[in-house]
């Protein structure tokens, strides 16, 4: 711990590579090539994409599984399927990827933002009741970086007010609420597999539910309309083809066999890193509640809190990556002030809401704040290491606390005239 910051020129503490995603081995490669050799390369035509479905399904204890081009489709492919109108009004956090809220957009409906919890960096469902509206009809809980939702205040409020639940579980595969799977447990869940993702096909997506009219719903959508008897040129709703392709089937179908091995070391290591950095002043790593069974890691998340840490983000983030550690700051903005929201650039959607909508107004000083000053990211795949590499992980964070002053005083020599 006294060796010199490998910032101001010490040895840093790691020198070797963390788990690099993705991960594949043989298997993977007979089973894509036994695909890409049957010659059947078309969902319609092959069965790979067919088993990974009832495989996923099955996971989740879902009777259906409706696979797709990727997860921002899905989230707007289910709320189509729920019959949300026109302009209804979804509830979306402030703290996630873009797509959970332009899914909302491009299923010509109005997302409306809730600021997150400060702890566990996941939707405040203490803020829910007041942005429900007469035209509110659904509600994306995002059980963000892998840690589920306060699902049981959702489920409540969404209960007392009619509204559609969409888990958007882009983060999530083999997380655990209580003993429900993430995206298991509202009407319908969604997931991604786009390359950066704890299971992925390079990209891709699916949904899950128990609901049978609103799972064939989803297939019709996602298959040019089509229905179950019908003629092959008839089709029924406003759709398009969102068909998953059997290469990227049969290697969801590999992976998906590693899935569960690998989310128990993500949580383990989770556990363990968490409890060594909480013991750090001034950082805060997300605060896992009870109902969460098992976090899957999809990112590993802290705030730093550079008053009583010592030093600012952007100081101990180049400090750490110095010393090996790859992380970032994570997103820039929250969602409400992105410049896609903040001017309203919805192209054809939203019509007549837009002229009413002022998303300059959102208030969500929580995601603000982590966005601008506290969020630190690391990635899925180095939770996919030993203990020893949560060590280190630990010990360099630790090193930059105890050289705080050091960097204190080269920022200011730095700031010299
Ligand atoms: C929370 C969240 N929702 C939805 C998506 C959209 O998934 P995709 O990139 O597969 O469209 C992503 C990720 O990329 C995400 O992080």
């Amino acid at each position: 711990m006294t060796s010199t910051l490998a910032l101001l020129g010490g040895s840093p503490v790691r020198t070797t590579r963390f788990p690099v995603w993705p991960i594949f081995d043989e298997t993977d490669e007979a089973r894509v090539l036994a695909s890409l050799r049957s010659g059947q390369w078309g969902r319609l035509a092959g069965d790979q994409v067919a088993e990974f479905e009832r495989r996923f399904a099955e996971m989740h204890g879902c009777l259906y599984g409706i696979a797709m081009v990727n997860g921002t489709v899905s989230l707007r492919i289910a709320l189509m399927a729920a019959g949300l109108e026109a302009e209804d009004e979804v509830i979306v956090p402030t703290y996630t990827f873009l797509s959970t809220a332009t899914a909302v957009v491009e299923a010509n409906c109005v997302p409306v933002f809730v600021d997150v919890d400060l702890d566990t960096f996941n939707m405040d469902p203490t803020l829910v009741e007041a942005a429900i509206t007469p035209r509110t009809k659904a509600i994306i809980p995002v059980h963000f970086a892998g840690q589920p939702a306060d699902m049981d205040a959702i489920l409540a409020i969404a209960g007392r007010h009619g509204l559609f639940v969409l888990e958007d579980a882009a983060h999530a595969h083999g997380a655990i609420w209580r003993d429900r799977p993430a995206g298991s447990i509202g009407q319908v869940g969604s997931f991604s597999f786009q390359s950066s993702k704890n299971l992925t096909s390079g990209e891709g997506g699916i949904l899950v539910t128990n609901d049978e009219a609103l799972a064939e719903s989803c297939r019709s959508i996602h298959n040019c309309g089509r229905v179950p008897g019908g003629v092959w040129y008839e089709h029924h709703v406003i759709s398009g083809n969102y068909r998953l392709g059997e290469l990227q089937g049969a290697l969801l179908n590999s992976q998906l066999d590693r899935l569960e091995a690998q989310t128990i070391t993500r949580d383990a290591n989770g556990r363990y890193l968490a409890a060594r950095l909480a013991a750090i002043p001034g950082l805060h790593p997300q605060v896992r509640p009870e109902f969460c069974t098992r976090h899957s890691q999809h990112l590993f998340m802290l705030r730093l809190d550079a008053a009583t840490f010592g030093a600012t983000r952007a100081t101990v983030l180049e400090a750490l990556q110095a010393e090996g550690i790859p992380c970032s700051a994570g997103y820039g903005y929250p969602l409400p002030d992105q410049p896609l929201f903040r001017n309203r650039a919805f192209g054809p959607y939203l019509a007549h809401a837009r002229h009413s909508l002022d998303y300059t107004q959102v208030q969500c000083p929580n995601s603000r704040l982590i966005c601008s000053e506290q969020g630190i990211w690391l990635d899925q795949s180095m939770m996919l290491g030993t203990q020893a590499d949560m060590v280190d992980i630990a010990m360099a964070f630790e090193k930059v606390h105890a050289h705080r002053h050091a960097l204190a005083a080269r920022n200011r020599d730095a700031l010299a005239p």
